[in-house]
Parts: C-alpha cells; sequence; structure tokens
C-alpha cells in the first residue's frame, strides 16, 4: 500500500507545478464548485496510476487543481463509493494519496436523507459528527504507523474551529446553516421508515452512503475535516416517499448556490 500510495502521489506531483494544502470532495450539490474555480491543471482518474474508476451516473472522474476563495486547491470530482463494490481501502485511497501530497485540510460534501423534524429538503447540514455504520473500517488490518497510529482518537473528527467559520459566514450571509450528525451506511438501498426512524433515536440527523470512510482516514492521517451534507429527501416513519436518484440530484443542485459560497469563504478564511 504504502508503495502504491508514493507511486500515485510520484505522478500527481509529476503533473502539477504546484501542490495543494486543501483538498475538496465533491459529492452531490459541489459538483459543479470547479467551475467557481480558477483551473490550472486536471488528470482523468482514467490516468492515474492505482486509482479506482468512478462509475455512478452523474458522478465524473478527475481531479482538478487550482484557486477558489484564493487558495490553491485540489478538487476530486467524482468519488468511490462503498456500494459500487470497492473495498474500503479503495474508497479512501485517493485520501492517503492527498496526504503525501501534503494536503492538511480536507472538505467534504455528500448528499443525505434528513430524519431531523426540523430539516427540510434543500437544506445544507454542517457535519458536526458522525456514526459509522460501514460494515468494516477502513483502518482495519495492518497499521502502517508512518500513515497515522493504530488507535486513532475520533472525539474531534469534524473540526470544531472549521464548524464555527461556517457559522460565521452563514450569519454574515444570511444562508440557513443546518447542524447534524451523518450516519453512514453502506447502501444502496434507500432506508426503510423504520430505518429512518431507528437513526434517529440514535442520534442521527441525517443518513448517506459516503463520507464516513474517508473521513475516518483523513482523521487517520491527521488532517483538519469540514463536511456538508445537503438534505435531498426526509424520511421517517410518517413518510413514506422514496427518492429516485435524479431527485436526489435535483435537490442537491438547488443547494448548490449555498455550498460553493460556503466553501469560498471558508477557503478564504483559513491560513
Ligand atoms: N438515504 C441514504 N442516502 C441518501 C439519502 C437517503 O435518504 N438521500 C441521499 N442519499
Amino acid at each position: 500500500m504504502l508503495n502504491k500510495i508514493k507511486e500515485t502521489a510520484d505522478f500527481i506531483r509529476s503533473k502539477v507545478s504546484q501542490l495543494p494544502e486543501v483538498a475538496v470532495i465533491l459529492g452531490s450539490g459541489l459538483g459543479n464548485l470547479a467551475d467557481n474555480m480558477d483551473v490550472k491543471a486536471e488528470i482523468d482518474y482514467h490516468d492515474i496510476p492505482n486509482f479506482p474508476v468512478s462509475t455512478v451516473a452523474g458522478h465524473a472522474g478527475k481531479l482538478i487543481f487550482g484557486f477558489l476563495g484564493g487558495k490553491y486547491i485540489m478538487a476530486m470530482k467524482g468519488r468511490f463509493h462503498y456500494y459500487e463494490g470497492y473495498d474500503m481501502k479503495q474508497v479512501t485511497f485517493p485520501v492517503r494519496v492527498m496526504k503525501d501530497l501534503g494536503v492538511k485540510t480536507l472538505f467534504v460534501s455528500n448528499a443525505a436523507g434528513g430524519m431531523n423534524k426540523e430539516f427540510r429538503v434543500g437544506d445544507v447540514m454542517v457535519i458536526t459528527d458522525h456514526i459509522n455504520l460501514f460494515p468494516e473500517n477502513p483502518l482495519r488490518g495492518k497499521n502502517y504507523e508512518e500513515l497515522g497510529t493504530r488507535f486513532p482518537a475520533m472525539t474531534e473528527a469534524y473540526k470544531k474551529y472549521l464548524i464555527n467559520y461556517a457559522d460565521e459566514i452563514a450569519d454574515a450571509e444570511g444562508l440557513r446553516l443546518m447542524h447534524g450528525v451523518y450516519v453512514g451506511t453502506p447502501g444502496p438501498t434507500f432506508e426503510t421508515p423504520a430505518e429512518y426512524e431507528y437513526f434517529r433515536i440514535i442520534g442521527g440527523d441525517a443518513v448517506g452512503m459516503s463520507t464516513v470512510p474517508e473521513v475516518i482516514v483523513a482523521n487517520h492521517a491527521g488532517m483538519d475535516v469540514f463536511g456538508l451534507s445537503v438534505i435531498t429527501d426526509l424520511g421517517g416513519k410518517d413518510i413514506d416517499y422514496v427518492p429516485t436518484h435524479e431527485e436526489v440530484q435535483q435537490a442537491a443542485e438547488k443547494a448548490s448556490p449555498v455550498m460553493v459560497k460556503l466553501i469560498t469563504s471558508l477557503l478564504s478564511r483559513l491560513n
């Protein structure tokens, strides 16, 4: 694994003239963040050694390097989902590569179903914490001390100072910004009404099929993480409506301006 990380990072280093300290994983709602970037370089996943290739409709696969909010960043357009059949090491491999490239701060975004009764479709939620319900932890197996400690703490998996910045930006801009706990499930099924209810009872505010693996590895690697969910549908015991993948994407598109504004302003606040 260590050799693969190095090989991939070396390849990327040979393709870009500047290396980023911030990376953004573009989930639903942030897919067009790149349109706002001053792009300097793009690399197709197909061309990157050891990189898995994304298969889901609406998730293009490339790394984009350039400026946003005055910061030079690396954006991952298209992520790898566990439900596609990748194992947890494949899903999180790009985060290992980011770390090798010198990334210190990771922004993640996703689409999620809301269980919190205050939430509305199209809301944006700052992830304050998560509950990992994936059947496997990406850190299972041999631990490489070079990459991180055997038993990493997860007490501040999403950094409070970044959450505070986001709240200040939302206040200043008059944006409706919710807070909540993200429940990460393997998917690909959406939840039954009873499952949404169960996730609410155990402390979840939103549920989705991504993010948790990458955030675990980013924390293992000592990165500061900030996450946003766009609430694309609502679930609970009185709600029997099941969204289609297209509806989830449409709801995510609607929230896109708020997400882009938050991420751009956050970037300009980073040191
Ligand atoms: N459940 C799981 N994943 C999701 C949902 C949901 O309701 N909405 C968008 N992604």
